[in-house]
């Protein structure tokens, strides 16, 4: 009787294989960080560095082609934001640009290539097969600043045409120098725009009407009115003021509970899409784990104490 009792236990205790499912999603996340030896990841088309703690700057960096977004910007914009939502050394994110402005839209040798390729095919079904996924696949690439975890901070100096709309529009905060300006300029091209343009940029800026006037004209707007209609929030007078006071921000955001900050973006984009009810009944679902987070505890205590700002776990 006890030896069999013994058994059960042991059998119960037994250790548990390797999980090789587990090591494999390990090595997949490692590799997608691309760490390098200080767990910066090096892109041909971006620049990213660390200027504070927890704070990254990932740089639009094809200067000598005014930042225009080629095949493999639009590949390596979506790996950097999906490695830096998942990098626990990354808080917030300032999005900038190399060079005199931040981005000429996209970049039409790109354009050329595939309008090349498309013409390999003669029937419409083909060529639409052929397009989606690339439609698609740039979409994605947009769509990873808002999918990252973290928040990120869009500082725009100089002009900011085309798709540099579309990518701005899916930040969580737009900050630009006074010589900056904005161009919806799909139309001029006899296109519609469609990576996030029409889909985002109404739901920032308040009045429907402008927005349509912008997209109807495809005529620059400059950042002064931007900053009246909302579509950025603080103008500053330089490019360099412009990066110090984003860093500044991004430095106050990285000291919160980066549980708190994570959790907020979350809430945020999805009640934008969602009803107030489905959005409550979101964030209900959330806290009810979250609450119990070691960080809602510090900082409760710290303010409470009025002591020096609490200290939160790397997540
Ligand atoms: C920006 O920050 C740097 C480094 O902290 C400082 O030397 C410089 O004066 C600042 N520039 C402006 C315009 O605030």
């Amino acid at each position: 009787m006890k030896i069999i009792l013994v058994l059960c236990i042991f059998m119960y205790i037994k250790p548990v294989e390797p999980n090789t499912h587990l090591i494999y999603l390990y090595l997949q996340t490692a590799s997608a960080l691309r760490y390098s030896t200080e767990m910066i990841p090096v892109y041909k088309t971006l620049a990213v560095s660390v200027p504070k703690p927890f704070v990254y700057m990932v740089k639009l960096n094809r200067p000598e082609k005014l930042n225009a977004i080629n095949p493999i910007m639009w590949k390596e914009f979506k790996e950097c934001f999906d490695g830096l939502s998942l990098n626990p050394d990354c808080r917030v994110i300032v999005l900038s640009a190399a060079g005199k402005m931040f981005c000429a839209g996209i970049d039409l040798q790109g354009m050329m290539e595939m309008g090349q390729n498309l013409a390999k095919y003669e029937d419409i079904a083909r060529r639409c097969k052929f397009l989606e996924p690339k439609i698609k696949d740039y979409q994605e690439s947009f769509t990873a600043i808002e999918k990252c975890s973290k928040p990120v901070i869009a500082a725009v100096h100089g002009a900011c045409i085309g798709a540099g709309v579309d990518m701005i529009s899916a930040a969580d905060i737009r900050y630009a120098s006074s010589n900056a300006y904005f161009q919806i300029k799909e139309i001029d091209i006899g296109m519609v725009a469609d990576v996030g343009t029409l889909q985002r940029f109404p739901k920032i800026v308040g009045s429907d009407s402008l927005v349509r006037e912008l997209v109807y004209t495809a005529r620059k707007y400059p950042a002064t009115e931007a900053l009246k209609s909302g579509f950025i929030s603080l103008m500053l007078d330089n490019e360099e003021s412009l990066l110090n006071k984003s860093i500044e921000i991004a430095e106050n955001i990285a000291s919160k509970s980066p549980v708190a900050v994570q959790g907020s973006k979350m809430s945020m984009v999805y009640s934008r899409d969602h009803s107030v009810q489905e959005g409550l009944d979101h964030i209900a679902m959330h806290n009810k784990a979250m609450l119990q987070s070691e960080d809602f505890l510090n900082a409760v205590m710290a303010q409470a104490v009025k002591g020096d700002p609490p200290i939160f776990s790397k997540l």
